[in-house]
């Protein structure tokens, strides 16, 4: 019998509990990394990677909204050349399943910096087809259900570590793509990155982040990441990592019932601190306990009506 309640496996990956740093919260730092492993999380994900170095947008690239935060950095990045010696140092310093997010603006390019991603030592590489403002790539490729699908393909054939697909919420209909990608060979799916958004200052009379247009996320975003899981798995087989405005462990209870096998948490340590990780997993263990569920694979998909 499994003795830790919280154990889950996805995607070929073994995660002691089912909590994971989100893409772009705490960027590539092998120690700060850990750091989140330390307080809890049972895996990481760096924020994206591209074929060559990136500097982002100018600032402002981060706004505070009511229920959430609006982010537009523009995929600020080292390249993969550059990071791939940190990847190989994070192998030695870190303790849990550690995941690198890539993208690119071809399939080639997304094959080119999974393989080296791979080879470097990430355990997993998580395809950003989903970032909602950089032009030609994000998710003008993951709402595209063809392009998604020779992206995968190749990404398939640069590398045998297990490839995790971030779907974005601003597509008409999210199952139409997440069973693009699961017949194109994701081994999972992460639903969802952020929401499409702006903001204005009445002041200037201006938007205020230096792009226009951002990605909300934050508790604003959950009740649609929530419904984009539930989605999902009524149709599709491939394990699901929920992840929008997880903030408290019902939140986590909820995404696992409605088909997440994991989920990642981001803006909830840029709002709380690390121990956000240790809170949740605690209190999905008080929830399994109290409703007599020995493990949290007995809850996935639990509150699906067929
Ligand atoms: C950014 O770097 O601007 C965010 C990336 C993303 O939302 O995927």
């Amino acid at each position: 019998m499994n003795s830790n309640p919280l154990s889950t496996r996805l995607a070929g990956l073994e995660l002691r509990n089912p909590t994971a740093l989100a893409s772009g919260i705490l960027g590539y730092s092998p120690e700060s990394l850990q750091r989140i492993a330390e307080a809890g999380a049972g895996a990481v994900v760096t924020k994206s990677v591209g074929l060559t170095p990136r500097v982002g947008y100018p600032n402002p690239t981060v706004v505070q909204a009511n229920c959430g935060i609006i982010n537009a950095m523009g995929l600020p990045n080292p390249g993969i050349a550059e990071y791939a010696s940190e990847i190989r140092y994070a192998k030695t310093v870190l303790t849990v399943p550690f995941i690198v997010s890539v993208y690119g603006y071809s399939a080639e390019e997304y094959a080119a910096v999974a393989k080296a991603a791979a080879t470097a030592g990430a355990d997993a590489v998580e395809l950003n087809v989903s970032c909602p403002h950089v032009k030609e790539t994000g998710s003008e490729i993951g709402q595209n259900p063809k392009l998604l699908t020779q992206v995968i393909r190749q990404v398939k054939a640069a590398t045998s570590k297990p490839v995790i697909v971030k779907l974005s919420p601003n597509v008409t209909d999210i199952v139409e793509i997440a069973q693009a990608a699961s017949a194109a060979g994701a081994d999972a799916l992460t639903a969802v990155n952020t929401v499409r958004a702006i903001a204005i200052d009445a002041e200037t009379a201006l938007p205020i982040l230096s792009n226009t247009r951002g990605g909300l996320s934050g508790p604003a975003v959950k009740p649609i990441a929530l419904r984009c899981v539930y989605d999902i798995y009524e149709k599709v087989k491939t394990p699901i990592i929920g992840c929008g405005g997880i903030t408290t462990w019902k939140d986590a209870v909820e995404f696992i019932l409605a088909g997440a096998s994991a989920v990642q948490i981001g803006t909830a340590l840029a709002q709380k601190n690390p121990a956000v990780f240790q809170t949740i997993n605690r209190g999905i263990t008080a929830y399994l306990k109290k409703k007599k569920y020995r493990s949290i694979k007995e809850i996935v998909g639990k509150a699906q009506r067929n």
